[in-house]
């Protein structure tokens, strides 16, 4: 059985993995800058409760963000797993961070190179937006306003906790394959299907962007084309009422 330390255990994917690893047997460290049931405490971009939450870890799942600049505290994360004598770290990243110029993707990619080049064996896996991600989108955009013209293949963070819980109780295996949800759709769909569900005004603008950033999306580089890898449809997750 593994001691797996699992950094954003509170995110989307953080909480079903943390589930489906107990549940195996495994000894599991939920950490979270607060405390709660089940978890260990330690902030990333201090490094405090770190050694304590690595002390016998053998494998590190890394999905901790702050949504601006991973890298410093994925440095700090690394530094104290090589310490710990930890011997896989897998890391949750994005389908086409290196193809978007956006400046999330960018540190996403820094992330990434930093594992590779840890020392410490490894896992990356990119996956396509979570099915919480277009509200997400709308909400940062006023509530009024949304994107037109694109497509996502947006996944559930369950099924992303699946494929983590795999990859963390096999070998490390460097990059792996990319993982999407069941469908593709388009954004004028995702919001009609968000307004049926009472989870978006019904009257919003849709607007495309100018910009590089935007074409890429455009283009498609955040797809990770179909069959995806995960069953959970975004309808079957705005039924399920789940908010992540
Ligand atoms: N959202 C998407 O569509 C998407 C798609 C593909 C991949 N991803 C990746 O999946 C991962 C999770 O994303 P998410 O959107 O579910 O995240 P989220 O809901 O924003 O949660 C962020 C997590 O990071 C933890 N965290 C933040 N700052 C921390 C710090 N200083 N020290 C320790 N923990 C800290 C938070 O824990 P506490 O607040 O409990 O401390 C929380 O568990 C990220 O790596 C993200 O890039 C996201």
């Amino acid at each position: 059985m593994a001691t797996v330390l699992v950094t954003g255990a509170t995110s989307g994917p953080g909480g079903p993995l943390v589930e489906r690893l107990r549940a195996a047997g495994h000894d599991v460290r939920a950490l979270s800058r607060t405390p709660g049931e089940g978890r260990v405490v330690g902030d990333l971009s201090t490094g405090t409760g770190l050694d304590a939450a690595l002390a016998g870890a053998t494998v590190v799942v890394h999905l901790a963000t702050n949504r601006k600049k991973d890298l410093p505290d994925t440095e700090r994360l690394l530094v104290a797993s090589r310490e710990a004598g930890v011997g896989h770290v897998i890391f949750l990243s994005i389908v086409g961070v290196d193809d978007i110029p956006y400046f999330y993707y960018r540190d996403k990619v820094a992330n990434e190179h930093a594992i590779a080049a840890s020392g410490i064996p490894y896992t990356i896996l990119r996956a396509t937006q979570f099915h919480s991600f277009p509200g997400e989108i709308l909400g940062m955009l006023g509530g009024r306003l949304f994107l037109r013209g694109l497509k996502v293949q947006p996944i559930g963070v369950v099924d992303v906790a699946t494929r983590l819980a795999e990859l963390a109780t096999g070998t490390p295996a460097g990059r792996v394959a990319d993982i999407g949800g069941p469908e593709i759709l388009e954004t004028r769909d995702i919001l009609s299907r968000l307004q049926r569900a009472g989870r978006a005004q019904q009257r919003v603008l849709s607007m495309g962007l100018p910009g590089k950033t935007f074409a890429a999306f455009k283009a498609g580089h955040h797809l990770a084309g179909l069959p995806g890898y995960g069953t959970q449809t975004f309808d079957e997750w705005l039924a399920s009422g789940a908010s992540k």
